[in-house]
């Protein structure tokens, strides 16, 4: 453990003569020392410059977090008396009910462990063993003691360093929580055993003030609330949670994000923001659910990147939004937290969304689900508590009923969900703020760094792993390389034949899409080997059987010399059984399917030709394909050269080795191919002979999808390759890919064939 070296600052006094007579003093440097730490100034010694005590890991400063130099040149709160790091403490586990915690001491600090025991008679759940956390929390689970005999509901346990009222569990008996000490409580207050046998709310938690949630607890949680949200593509029995998930018609899902950027955020947090914010936009836009957004930074004015309202009367879309928050740059000097502005803002939205007159009004006000996103570094100094604007909007979502009067409840609705940044945020204003029902609402952050890589992982994906395209970028350091790209390209499977090895891309639970000539002449489904890699082990499938495009012919044009002629080269490989979708093994999305649609976030009426358009808007289409060393593949980025730019790129098919002379290109490059290769305006990527079979895909907004299979090349470049680069291709090198949009007769005879009862078809568009 380091003790950083203390920082002082040189104290320089300044004022300034106002008009009038008043004089304005810069703070003063003095006092302000922390022992085993440093501080940090928002402004310097100005004023409403906020100091900030930093303490190295597990310690916090003591007594106080921060300070304000106020306009009267002093600080507040004033620096009298020594500050210094302290050693993190936990709350009193102590309060374990039948049950022994040991060892047994006054103070628990950070890095102490305990263990829990039952008395004879009583069950353990939770955690038998706990230590304490950097972060003020324990380890773990609550461990609970009990007899669980006639009751309805489960004990709920007394969370450390909290107090219990409430000893029956029967049907609607309450049980409420309050903290002891300096504690105080986050989640729910008060929880009611239901009908379902299961507690309302979730369990609340004791916080010191210096108790703070890492970024992966606070996105793992926040995942698990918004996740039911974002993923209710169709009903399902979930007697864990004890409701149901309801159907969410398109459309209806509004999300409003509202980030603090006033001074007391720093200027390098103004980027951080932007991108947590657009990280989360990319992963619920995974979805299929098709939010409408409201996107306003707020000090004590507003700035809005995107109005919800542009999305109902359809002159924005997701993209553009995603646009401007790039562009969007931070305005002038703002000063002051109006959350209330921010709220009222979005309480405005929703009146007008109520009352307005939209030309494609298709829902009703009571359709439309609201998730409110909070970010603010937890002080509003202007505009008055924003709680009574909550309650408006409250009732308003509600439409003035009450809540289990309807069905479904009104209550699910709304969320409003607050992340408290910041050393010192201002709880008890705050934490009232958040409303919803299951899941915790409130998170305490000490930074917004690492929120947005951890967002990744957030919406837990498992509940919609089928959805074609989904990947996970994950940068958990602890994970090796091979199981990081199994995230990213799950899709990918290899084909061994004899001993020769191909790629193919996993379509849906029981297709591989392949090249043709990855299946010689003479082959039998018996002798192919279908291989996936779940996350470390390889395993290998049996398939039964194997469909060549039908007009495949590698020796079609032997009589004027081409040796191979690869026209048609796809195939689709059927397993015996289906492949056991999960986040490291589902389908890549392919074209013309209705699943496509969603993925490009299409309109319903939109055809298979929208697809073709949204997928290939330039003429260097910009394309991947996964090319494999050793024991890892690495993407290779290639550009297809299509319209103005293919003739270009074709002709250097003649240049291939073994290419007869006299010949048009026409003969050996159909229609049917996309080129890539070569080395302007991008240099690409080239592929070598174990690639061939694999998929040519498009990222889109974070889906992926197929649009070629890859097929031949003119030159073998991969005997100099530098490892693990992909191969450079030469300018005049060139690989040639299936464009699956023109063999879709023959996707859609196999995959779209519901005249048979073996498989599931997949439904394409026309
Ligand atoms: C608990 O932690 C404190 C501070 O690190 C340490 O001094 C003490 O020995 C620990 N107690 C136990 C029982 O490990
Ligand atoms: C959910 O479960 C209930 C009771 O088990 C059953 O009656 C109902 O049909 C199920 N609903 C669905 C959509 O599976
Ligand atoms: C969106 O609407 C279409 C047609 O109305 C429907 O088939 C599809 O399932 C809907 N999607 C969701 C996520 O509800
Ligand atoms: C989104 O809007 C922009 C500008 O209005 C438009 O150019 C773009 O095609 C739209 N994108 C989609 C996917 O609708
Ligand atoms: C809504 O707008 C349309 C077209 O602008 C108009 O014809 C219609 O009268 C309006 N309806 C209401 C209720 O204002
Ligand atoms: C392919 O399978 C057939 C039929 O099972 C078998 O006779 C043949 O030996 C196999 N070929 C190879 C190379 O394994
Ligand atoms: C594959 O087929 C063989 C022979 O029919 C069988 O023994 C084996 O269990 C099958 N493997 C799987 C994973 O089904
Ligand atoms: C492939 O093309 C050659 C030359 O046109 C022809 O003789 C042969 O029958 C074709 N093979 C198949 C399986 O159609
Ligand atoms: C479906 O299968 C039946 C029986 O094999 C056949 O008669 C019919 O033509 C098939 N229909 C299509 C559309 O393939």
């Amino acid at each position: 453990m380091g003790i950083l070296v203390h920082q002082s600052w040189i104290a320089v006094l300044s004022c300034v003569l106002l008009m009038g007579g008043e004089v304005w003093c810069d703070c003063s440097g003095q006092n302000l020392d922390i022992e085993g730490g440093h501080f940090t100034l928002s402004k310097q010694f100005e004023r409403g410059s906020k100091l900030t005590y930093h303490c190295p890991d597990g310690f916090y400063p003591h007594p106080k977090m921060e300070r304000t130099c106020q306009l009267n040149g002093r600080w507040k709160p004033a620096p009298n008396g020594p500050q210094k790091c302290k050693l993190v403490e936990c709350p009193d586990p102590n309060v374990l009910e039948y049950g022994i915690v040991s060892p047994f001491q006054e103070k628990y600090f950070v890095g102490n462990e305990t263990t829990y025991e039952c008395y004879s008679g009583y069950n353990m759940r939770g955690s038998t063993k706990r230590i304490c956390l950097e972060n003020g929390k324990w380890s773990g689970f609550t461990p609970i003691c009990s007899n669980d005999i006639h009751d309805n509901c489960a004990d709920p346990g007394i969370p450390a360093g909290a107090l219990r009222t409430g000893n029956i569990f029967g049907i609607d008996d309450k049980v409420t929580y309050s903290c002891n000490g300096n504690l105080f409580l986050v989640g729910s207050k008060e929880r009611v055993c239901q009908e379902n046998g299961q507690w309302s709310g979730q369990e609340p938690a004791c916080y010191f003030t210096y108790t703070y949630d890492t970024p992966r607890e606070a996105s793992g949680a926040f995942s698990g609330g918004i996740r039911d949200t974002l993923t209710i593509l169709k009903p399902i029995n979930d007697t864990q949670y004890g409701k149901s998930l309801r159907i969410l018609k398109n459309g209806t899902m509004n999300i409003y994000i509202a980030v603090d950027i006033s001074e007391s955020i720093k200027e390098k947090e103004f980027d951080t923001a932007k991108d947590t914010v657009t990280k989360l936009l990319q992963k619920i836009s995974s979805f299929t659910v098709n939010p409408n957004y409201e996107i306003i930074f707020f000090s004590s004015e507003i700035f809005e990147v995107a109005n919800i309202l542009d999305f109902l009367d359809k002159t924005t879309n997701y993209s553009t939004v995603i646009e401007n928050l790039k562009t969007f740059k931070r305005i002038g000097k703002e000063s002051g937290t109006d959350l209330n502005l921010a709220l009222k803002t979005i309480l405005e939205r929703m009146q007008y969304m109520k009352d307005g007159n939209f030309t494609h009004r298709v829902h009703t006000f009571a359709d439309y689900r609201h998730v409110i996103i909070l970010f603010t570094d937890g002080v509003y100094n202007m505009g008055g508590s924003p709680l009574p604007t909550v309650e408006m909007i409250k009732n308003m979502v509600y439409m003035n009923a009450a809540t289990e009067a309807k069905d479904p409840p009104r209550d699910e609705y709304l969320d409003i969900y607050v992340f408290a940044i910041g050393t010192a945020p201002f709880d008890e204003e705050l934490q009232p703020l958040t409303v919803g029902v299951g899941g915790k609402h409130y998170y305490r952050l000490k930074d917004i760094s690492n929120l947005g890589a951890t967002f990744d992982e957030m919406i837990n994906q498992d509940d919609v792993v089928g959805l074609c395209g989904l990947h996970k970028e994950t940068n958990e350091p602890t994970l090796n390389n091979r199981i990081v790209k199994r995230y990213m390209y799950p899709w990918l499977i290899f084909i061994i034949i004899k001993d020769s090895k191909c790629m193919g891309s996993l379509v849906n639970s029981k297709f591989i899409l392949t090249a043709a000539h990855c299946i010689p002449f003479g082959t039998f489904p018996e002798n192919i080997t279908v291989e996936t890699e779940l996350t470390e082990e390889k395993i290998k499938h049996n398939i039964t059987n194997f469909y060549i495009h039908p007009d495949y012919n590698l020796s079609a044009k032997r009589d004027i010399g081409v040796k191979e002629f690869y026209d048609y080269d796809v195939a689709l490989i059927q397993m015996e059984e289906e492949l056991p979708i999960s986040t490291s093994l589902r389908p890549i999305c392919i074209p013309c399917t209705k699943e496509t649609r969603d993925a490009l976030k299409l309109d319903v009426k939109s055809t298979c030709a929208d697809q073709e358009k949204a997928l290939f808007k330039d003429h260097q289409e910009r394309l991947s394909f996964l090319t494999k060393t050793t024991n890892i593949v690495d993407k290779a980025d290639v550009h297809a050269k299509l319209g103005d730019n293919r003739p270009d790129c074709i002709k250097h098919a003649l240049e291939a080795e073994s290419m007869p002379n006299n010949i048009k290109v026409q003969d050996v490059v159909t229609e049917n191919f996309l080129c890539t290769g070569g080395k302007s305006p991008h240099r690409d990527d080239i592929a070598c002979k174990g690639d061939s079979g694999g998929a040519l895909f498009k990222m889109y907004q974070h889906r992926m999808i197929q649009v070629g299979v890859v097929s031949w090349g003119t030159k073998d470049l991969c005997k100099s390759r530098k490892l693990p680069n992909p191969v450079e291709s030469l300018e005049n090198t060139r690989d040639f890919h299936i464009n699956l949009f023109r063999v879709l007769n023959f996707l859609k005879s196999i995959l779209g064939n519901d005249n048979q009862t073996d498989y599931a078809p997949m439904t394409f568009l026309e």
